[in-house]
């Protein structure tokens, strides 16, 4: 039933009832966090052997190389090779980072902002032409999307538009016509699989207009963030990576050079202790080549033999991805039960059931998002701030709400997610009365 089909009265019930469990709820003092995607402790525990792995003994290489000595800085190549595996792309086409994509990829962003790719201008010597105009270089945003992408976008100043992310992935008609035309934009982030928050996987087709993509700037950037690439929960036997490859879809067009495709163990061993690489087509490698030249003499050696060690190849990696699934499962199980039990009217809250990652988007009624989360704060659940998946936190529907369900244990979660029913249930049904 929908909540405008509801009477008056029961809605007046109702809400004295919602406001009585809310008040029970603050009387508990909570302190209770479902804002960030972080790893659980059973999940870290499960990593424990990276500490056993290596000693004084084996920390040679395969190649001979001392791992405690300065060198190989574009990485070691067993674990290129290990990345390699993980996501299908030929060992000389990767060069590993340090240990987080993301600061890969502000690293990359910022390359290209002080010496151009593509033998064209550095893109802040654009920015800075644009900028005399009156005017900004352009960067496409997915919606909702990963607040920390456009994080780095918004702080170098491009003005960030906003392209709705469909249930296949980016609504590639829009992208088509906005690119064509306008040399002013300049890339795309995109997180092609159980997308950070919507769970979103891309089709083929999506992933082959991407790759093909026609652009009037001679240096747009994919930036490729495949940070959930073997982070299913329901599949077995997953020999092949379930999207498209898409330097191999964009070599066909020659457009290689255009993609930066990240990945990282964040999520598989420790975050910010993990490993991450970046491929590209053969000048980008160079030219990323070329920046580390300049700015390191090593990454951690140590740490990339140590993961390859415990890691040791895909399929391993698959089934240690299964036991991390076992604990995630439930999680998610239980913040869709709750909500199917706890919402009170259909269109008081949707939300998306993954299949992987890290996240639940939910979508509470028009215009209640912002007043539910304030609501779960002053009653001590933190959920992440509304509208932090859209550039500039603005939301147009002020509907948009990223759970994360991976931390807490599950008795927190159990009461974060009653709570947080509770706040979207009294937010829509006191914007309906006052609307009555
Ligand atoms: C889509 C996406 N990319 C990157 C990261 C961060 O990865 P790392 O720890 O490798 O920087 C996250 C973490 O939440 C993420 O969701």
């Amino acid at each position: 039933m929908k909540l405008c089909e509801a009477d008056s009265r029961e809605l007046c019930e109702q809400l004295e009832e919602l406001n009585k469990s809310y008040n029970d709820y603050k009387a508990m003092k909570l302190e209770l966090n479902i804002s960030r995607g972080l790893p659980n402790e059973q999940q870290l525990d499960l990593n424990d052997g990276l500490f056993h792995v290596l000693d004084e003994t084996n920390c040679t290489a395969a190649d001979g190389t001392d791992c405690r000595q300065y060198g190989v800085k574009y990485g070691l190549p067993e674990c290129i090779h290990l990345f390699s595996e993980l996501i299908e792309v030929p060992d000389e086409q990767i060069v590993l980072g340090g240990e987080s994509s993301l600061n890969l990829m502000y690293d990359q962003f910022m390359r290209i902002y002080a010496f151009g790719t593509c033998k064209e201008e550095p893109w802040a010597v654009q920015q800075a032409k644009l900028g005399a105009q009156g005017e900004k270089l352009k960067w496409i945003c997915l919606v909702p999307g990963y607040d920390c992408h456009f994080n780095i976008t918004e702080a170098l100043d491009f003005e960030m538009i906003s392209v709705p992310l469909l249930g296949d992935g980016p609504d590639m008609d829009m992208i088509e016509t906005l690119v064509r035309e306008d040399e002013t934009i300049k890339g795309i982030w995109c997180v092609p699989q159980y997308s950070n928050p919507t769970g979103t996987v891309y089709s083929d087709d999506v992933v082959r207009r991407l790759a093909s993509l026609q652009t009037a700037a001679k240096d747009f950037m994919i930036f490729w963030d495949n940070a959930y690439v073997v982070h299913h929960f329901y599949l077995e036997g997953y020999e092949k990576n379930i999207v498209l490859n898409i330097l191999e879809e964009a070599k066909k067009y020659g457009k290689e050079d255009h993609i930066l495709y990240f990945s990282s163990t964040a999520k598989i061993t420790f975050p910010g202790s993990g490993v991450c690489a970046v491929a590209s087509g053969a000048n980008t490698v160079e030219e990323i080549k070329r920046c580390y030249n300049l700015q390191l003499f090593s990454k951690d050696k140590l740490n990339q033999l140590r993961h390859v060690l415990y890691l040791k190849n895909k399929e391993n990696i698959v089934e240690h991805m299964k036991a991390v699934a076992a604990l995630l499962v439930p999680r998610f199980e239980l913040v869709d039960g709750i909500l199917k039990d706890h919402v009170l009217y259909e269109d008081v809250c949707t939300w998306n059931v993954p299949e992987g990652g890290y996240f639940i988007t939910a979508y509470t009624m028009k215009g209640c998002a912002e007043k539910a989360l304030a609501l779960a704060e002053a009653a001590g659940v933190k959920v992440a701030t509304a509208a932090s998946t859209y550039p500039y936190h603005r939301d147009p529907a002020d509907s948009v709400v990223r759970l994360a369900p991976t931390y807490p244990p599950m008795e927190e979660l159990d009461t974060a997610m009653h709570l947080f029913c509770v706040c979207i249930n009294i937010a829509a049904i006191e914007k309906e009365l006052e609307a009555r």
